[in-house]
């Protein structure tokens, strides 16, 4: 057994026990030392789809790619879901094996495949897709095989969000704009892209909780099939218009942009997307999520609570401001964040944080107001 040579060590997260390769510590990311990989970083993830997986009880569940099998080790132990847990990898197969005989759990089937060639033979109720960097070349067959929920990491953050901007438009077919709120453009563009897959097999998506969070972007996505789901689906996808001068931008919603002037410098915007316009969270889902999650031993419960109630009111706007850019713009010194919502609902409008950015806002407010509000003189 190819387990011989590694070195293994117990580790635990929310309720179950497992077995993870020793990692140089001194390296600069650990988990690339190992010849498993695991990432305690990504506790915060996996936390999220065992209290989502809670409230949505599917009927069965695919990692479609193990490593160590935690996600799908979590998903049995903790939501009490029929698992099947997979990797092409000889040792994490091996590991996953282990972890699955130390888990004591009878319901748990371990598979040894390319993701591709089994979700193209195989339907399960929940898919998860948590690959190294991105998913693009795994979401058709996902798709496929998923019966009602699809799950999706990447990581890719630099392709996504327009630093690596010939990569993100090779991958995801869609231009990014990398400016003050890319965390957003790369979540939409990613859920942009996951849409056009599904909706040419006439199948719609609708977001269930959506989120980015330091170097990931994570989608749980529910799946509704037929022609009059996927015209509501694909009816959100457009364009953010962005002025390449000021901060003002515009949503346009269709499959090809169509020029369109800035209102306050009189210059072309620019497309970015296509992408995903619309909500990104089901509200009644975070609700029950937010009911349900101090009961649970999950390790990163606090963090998941703030991002909960962050997610959960967010507006539903495409991209948000930077308000400590938007106070530097204007050669002032930033409001407190509070009195800054308060400001702009006091001028009628609609504010709130955002889940992206400690001082990102998101607002239905004309520029010229949200920028009268931040310099206080609302
Ligand atoms: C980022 S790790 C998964 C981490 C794990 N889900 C967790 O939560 O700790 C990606 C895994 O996918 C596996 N993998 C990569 N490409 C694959 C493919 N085409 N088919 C099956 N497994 C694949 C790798 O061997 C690796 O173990
Ligand atoms: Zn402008």
């Amino acid at each position: 057994m190819i387990l011989g040579i590694m070195e293994l060590i117990e580790a635990v997260e929310g309720r179950t026990r497992f077995f993870i390769p020793g990692q140089d510590k001194d390296s600069a990311f650990p988990p690339g030392t190992a010849p498993v990989f695991y990432n305690r970083r990504m506790e915060l993830n996996r936390d999220a789809t065992v209290l989502l997986l809670q409230v949505i009880h599917p009927e069965d569940y695919i990692d479609t790619m193990g490593a160590t099998g935690v996600r799908g080790l979590r998903i049995a132990q903790e939501c009490g879901v029929k698992v099947t847990i997979n990797d092409r990898d000889s040792r994490a197969v091996d590991l996953i094996s282990k972890n699955v005989a130390h888990s004591g759990i009878d319901d748990i089937t371990v598979t040894k495949s390319d993701v591709n060639v089994l979700l193209s033979g195989h339907r399960f109720d929940a898919v998860d897709l948590d690959p190294f960097g991105t998913p693009a070349p795994f979401i058709d067959s996902a798709i496929r095989s998923a019966r009602r929920f699809l799950m999706v990491t990447a990581t890719d953050t630099a392709p996504l969000c327009g630093a690596h901007k010939k990569a993100g438009m090779r991958r995801y077919f869609s231009q990014p704009l990398n400016n003050e709120y890319h965390s957003e453009t790369g979540l939409r563009t990613l859920l942009g892209f996951v849409v056009r897959e599904a909706l040419k097999y006439d199948i719609g998506l609708i977001p269930q909780f959506c989120f980015a969070h330091e170097h990931f972007v994570r989608l749980h996505l529910q799946i509704r099939r037929g022609v009059a789901a996927a015209e509501r689906t694909r009816s959100s996808i457009g364009y953010i218009m962005q002025c390449p001068k000021c901060p003002s931008r515009t949503e346009q919603q269709g499959m090809l942009p169509h020029t369109e002037v800035c209102e306050y410098c009189g210059i072309p915007l620019t497309p970015v997307g296509p992408l995903w316009l619309g909500g990104i969270q089901s509200e009644t889902l975070l609700d029950e999520m937010a009911e349900k999650a101090p009961a649970l031993p999950l390790g990163t419960s606090r963090e998941l609570a703030v991002l909960l109630s962050l997610c959960r009111n967010e507006l539903p706007t495409a991209g948000f401001y930077d308000y400590h850019q938007l106070a530097k713009r204007e050669r002032r010194s930033p409001p407190p964040m509070d009195q800054l919502l308060e400001r702009i609902k006091a001028l009628g409008f609609q504010a709130t944080r955002c889940h992206y950015l400690g001082t990102g806002i998101k607002t239905t407010a004309p520029l010229p107001l949200l920028l009268q509000a931040v310099k206080g003189e609302g």
